[in-house]
């Protein structure tokens, strides 16, 4: 004998008095669910900087995102940023400077500090990366994506690499970035 669940809007098989009395049947994606998240979808910015480029491109991300007025954006320094940042919020950015053909420290220390705690916990989450650089960036991009695929998170956007002095482009396309990933939060297409 199965338990009865009750109907939170999205059970296909239910339906809805149409203005004959007949029942229309609604396909399940079209409808609205009964239940409201209790709270706004959260974009989550974590960045490091160290002589302030990255953290410019991280204020125009912040910056576009904010223009999205359903999302909640958050926007840390890596050593302030942990895991309960991290497991409260719906879709992450990362920003680093590229060191040493790699992530910067502090960026790595972050993923040191949550990953196991963290193991499981995120699995789906969408993300993306920007980079500052003096002529490369790919490294960077490449490891992230590496310790990213262990958390199981989903790539949702090209990482920005921007070399030498973020400029106005590099700053709109930053500004871009962080307005496309809140757009997707807000809509729900990640
Ligand atoms: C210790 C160190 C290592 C670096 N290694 C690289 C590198 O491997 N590839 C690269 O393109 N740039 C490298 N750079 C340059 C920085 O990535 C670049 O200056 C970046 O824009 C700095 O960003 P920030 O101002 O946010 O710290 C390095 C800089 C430093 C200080």
């Amino acid at each position: 004998m199965g338990e009865s669940l009750p109907d939170a809007g999205l059970n296909p098989a239910s339906g809805t008095a149409g203005p004959d009395g007949a029942t229309l049947h609604v396909p399940a994606l079209c409808r609205t669910p009964a239940v409201t998240p209790a709270r706004p979808r959260r974009l989550l910015i974590v960045f490091h900087s160290q002589s302030g480029r990255t953290a410019r491109l991280a204020a125009a991300v912040a910056a576009g995102a904010r223009e999205c007025g359903g999302i909640e954006t958050l926007l840390r320094r890596a050593p302030e940023a942990g895991l309960d940042d991290l497991l409260g919020c719906d879709g992450l950015l990362l920003g680093t400077p590229e060191n040493f053909g790699y992530m910067s420290g502090l960026l790595k220390d972050f993923f040191d500090r949550t990953y196991y705690p963290a193991e499981g916990r995120t699995v789906g989450l969408p993300y993306a990366v920007f980079v500052s650089c003096g002529n490369d960036g790919s490294g960077a991009v490449r490891e992230i994506g590496r310790i990213a695929r262990g958390y199981g998170w989903k790539e949702v956007a090209e990482a920005l690499i921007v070399r030498g002095e973020p400029d106005d482009e590099a700053l709109q396309r930053a500004h871009e970035l962080g307005a496309a990933l809140a757009a997707g939060l807000e809509l729900g297409i990640f």
